[in-house]
């Protein structure tokens, strides 16, 4: 294992595809250990591109684009970010040989689709899903809904994130008005849509799960201790760690996330995200990267989601374990705006054992994420509050 020096001829290089709050984190620690960042995004100034050391905006999903930026980069990692990815040219460029797409280009195909990622799980590896069906029209929708499915259920386009397109619908008449959101809100309209069955579960986990070399240069898992979130439209609002479970679901938990990161491969940090009633666990989706309710890690963990990240790519041993029991608690920006202001930090930091972390976006929106409060304590409930409080004196306004 060697690393050269940024700047250097013998740079080791990471081009981030995709710069938001996530990638800032991750940059910040490919930093420390000296590799070259170059952080790409499709508008000026994302998060990541502020603590790189070069940035580029282009059009992500652009097969021709993205090539022509690898080739003039030459980077040894390319560390997809987002799922909205010209992913073909990824798969390319693996081919090629000669750098690491991050963990890998068929993982970030099966992932970006819905499609792929749950047909792979639930058919090919048997692990247990909602009952789901794909729909290309609405007739087939509809069948698919009387035939077993039934209500209530959850319609998603098969390629979007952070819940848009998706809306969950309790009877009948609801069912064409969920069509067409998915049908019109998708990222890419892959002419399908995917139902799911409603699960009744007492809660829903990330567990973030890292395929890192040993000493030896063996591949091992390891798992962080669940995290439990609140997810609203889509998004998640709050998340803790430890999520208290029973040692059943723990362990039905670590067989999941093994089972469908083996058969992903690659090194890296992935976000199982699962289930959970009693003692019975069902796969969600996973995604092949940090997740945004890990974010929690910067104050519960010896090494943060991204520092896991960053060691896995690097070849590099981890340590899961937990310092503290910890919270968050998201800031949203509450107006549409550019270059605004934020206060009451001072107020916030006065929550004991509280921490903020604001991104930079140039832009606000009114549910866009703009920071997040972090605290930890001596039990989630506390640290939770805590965190809540914190976020909730961030105040932000137009310049
Ligand atoms: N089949 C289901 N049963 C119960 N709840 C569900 C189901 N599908 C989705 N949800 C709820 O909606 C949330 C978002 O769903 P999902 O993760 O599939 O969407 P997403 O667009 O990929 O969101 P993100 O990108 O934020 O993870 C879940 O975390 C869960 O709270
Ligand atoms: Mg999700």
């Amino acid at each position: 294992m060697k690393l050269g020096t940024a700047l250097s001829n013998s740079a080791t290089k990471a081009l981030l595809l995709g710069s938001g709050e996530l990638g800032k984190e991750l940059a910040i620690c490919l930093q420390r250990y000296g590799v070259e960042v170059i952080a790409v995004d499709r508008y000026a100034n994302a998060p990541a591109q502020h603590v790189a050391h070069r940035s580029h905006v282009i059009d992500m999903t652009d097969t021709v684009a993205v090539k022509q930026l690898i080739a003039q980069e030459q980077p040894d990692f390319i560390i997809p970010e987002i799922e909205a990815i010209a992913t073909q040219a990824l798969v390319d460029i693996e081919a090629e040989g000669g750098c690491t797409v991050v963990p890998n280009a068929r993982a970030i195909q099966l992932t970006m689709n819905r499609e792929g990622i749950r047909t792979l799980a639930a058919e090919q590896l048997k692990i247990p899903t909602s009952a789901y069906a794909f729909a290309q029209s609405f007739d087939e929708l509809q069948a698919a809904v009387d035939s077993g499915i039934g209500y209530p259920c959850f319609i998603k386009p098969t390629m979007s994130s952070s819940g848009k397109g998706q809306s969950m619908v309790k009877s009948a008449d609801q069912l064409k008005a969920a069509w067409d959101t998915a049908k019109s809100s998708g990222r890419v309209d892959t002419g399908k849509v995917i139902v799911e069955a409603k699960i009744d579960f007492d809660f829903e986990i990330t567990l973030l799960t890292v395929r890192a070399k040993n000493a030896h240069g063996d591949i091992e898992t390891h798992f962080c201790a669940p995290i439990g979130h609140v997810q609203e439209n889509g998004d998640y609002r709050e998340s803790w760690q430890p999520q208290a479970m029973s040692a059943g679901a723990i362990e039905a938990s670590q067989d999941i996330a093994h089972k469908i990161t083996a058969e992903i491969g690659g090194l890296g940090l992935f976000g199982v995200e699962l289930f959970i009633k009693g003692d019975s666990v069902w796969f969600s989706e996973v995604s092949p990267r940090p997740h945004d309710t890990g974010m929690v890690t910067m104050a519960t963990q010896r090494q943060n989601e991204f520092e896991l990240h960053a060691r896995a790519i690097l070849g590099l041993p981890v340590n899961t374990a937990m310092h503290s029991e910890g919270a968050s608690a998201v800031i949203l920006g509450g107006l549409n705006a550019r270059g605004v202001v934020y206060e009451g930090l001072d107020k916030a930091l006065a929550v004991a054992d509280s921490e903020i972390r604001l991104f930079g976006k140039p832009e606000a929106f009114t549910h866009r994420r703009m920071g997040v409060a972090l605290a930890t304590a001596e039990n989630v409930d506390v640290a939770r509050s805590r965190a809540a409080k914190a976020a909730g004196m961030i105040v932000i306004k137009p310049d």
